[in-house]
């Protein structure tokens, strides 16, 4: 592999061609039952009542800290998990509804990366087999086409034909995770989740993997939704961001616009946990964690932990409203509160703390 120095930091990746939404959600939900003895199922409520949509050829970063809704959204969005309310659509076909034959269909055109590339490349095969898979299932090739092609596919992402008869462990991490790129588009999706893709690899090649997904979404007009608890890495890769707390998704928007004027406290919060020395705002730190999921507190997802908390944040859900500059943004401050009037959030004395 090439040495880090040789590899340039991403940068913004490429305007996603204009056209159509490729990518519908709107208002889905995803419950889990837990069920615990002598007692009444925990309802978890993993996913609550998001919409957002994702453009033919745009990467969509979703982030949020851990245990936020990301990736149920993520696997909602494949059928995966079943939706308890809401649809799904993509590339027209509502996925919630689909069944049988042609859900297996609409899956081969949607496929997933994980954070574990074990989770496509099966460590006790080479990672010739594991690619060829999905090519002998569905597309019924030969042995001899199908390792034409699995050469074909690892050259793709970066990675000599020869590594071929070799098994995963016989990888550096940042290669593993390039072959089980490779496996993912071995059927040329339209659309991949990729979930925490490139979390657990070091700074050098979580760039060169992003520089390869971002190669690969310009070269077959692929659309991403990228999925990371890190903002710092969902800003080099995304065209456009969401901000999930909670099951919610609390704000929505090009991925410039959230990073510089960042419109919803957690948000903020967020960005000021990336160590910036242009900037000069204060560190904010979130306080306490995520709240349980099966008793989210009524009103405001994030009220418990934020310093603008008002009385309306405990009775309401705010509604999203449209932010200057682009996106939306679910918070009472936009819609009764201080920054109504136009007012940056970054303007704003913090305010008594959710302790008050
Ligand atoms: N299969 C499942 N069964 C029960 N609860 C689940 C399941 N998957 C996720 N959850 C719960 O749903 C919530 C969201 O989880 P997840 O989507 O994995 O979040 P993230 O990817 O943002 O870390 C968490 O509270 C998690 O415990
Ligand atoms: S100001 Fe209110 S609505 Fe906005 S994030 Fe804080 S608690 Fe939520
Ligand atoms: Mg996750």
């Amino acid at each position: 592999m090439k040495s880090s120095a040789e590899v340039p930091a991403p940068g913004s990746p490429e305007p996603a061609p204009a056209s159509g939404p490729l990518v519908d959600v709107r208002d889905l939900s995803v419950v889990f039952r837990k069920r615990r003895t002598l007692a009444a199922p925990r309802i978890v409520r993993a996913v609550n009542d998001i919409s957002f949509h994702i453009d033919q050829g745009e990467t969509f970063g979703l982030v949020g800290e851990s245990g936020s809704g990301k990736s149920t959204t993520g696997r909602a969005l494949l059928k995966l998990v079943p939706a308890a309310a809401g649809s799904v659509t993509v590339a027209g076909h509502d996925v919630t509804r689909l069944r049988g034959k042609a859900l297996r269909t609409a899956r081969r055109s949607m496929q997933m990366v994980f954070q574990d590339p074990y989770s496509s490349l099966d460590p006790s095969s080479t990672v010739a087999a594991s690619i060829a898979e999905p090519l002998i299932v569905h597309e019924k090739l030969s042995g001899r086409a199908a390792r034409e092609r699995v050469h074909e596919l690892i050259e793709m992402v970066g990675l000599r034909a020869s590594y071929a008869d070799r098994y995963p462990y016989e990888f550096s991490g940042g290669q593993r995770q390039r072959l089980a790129i490779a496996r993912a588009i071995a059927l040329n999706p339209g659309f991949v989740v990729c979930d925490e893709a490139v979390s657990a690899l070091d700074v050098s090649t979580q760039n060169q993997v992003i520089n390869l997904l971002e190669r690969l979404r310009a070269e077959f007009g692929l659309t991403y939704l990228f999925i990371a608890h890190d903002l710092a890495i969902v800003r080099h890769i995304s065209h456009r961001v969401g901000v999930m707390y909670l099951g919610r998704i609390v704000e929505t928007g090009p991925a410039e616009r959230v990073y510089t004027a960042p419109a919803h406290p957690y948000t903020r919060a967020l960005l000021s946990a990336i160590p910036d020395p242009r900037r000069k705002s204060e560190r904010i730190v979130l306080e306490g964690d995520l709240p349980d999921p099966a008793r989210p507190p009524v009103g405001c997802p994030f009220q418990t932990r934020c310093g603008h908390v008002m009385d309306i944040c405990r009775q309401r859900v705010p509604e999203p409203t449209v932010v200057e500059g682009g996106g939306e943004v679910s918070c009472h401050l936009q819609t009764s509160g201080p920054t109504l009037a136009g007012a940056p959030l970054s303007a704003l004395p913090k305010g008594p703390g959710p302790a008050a």
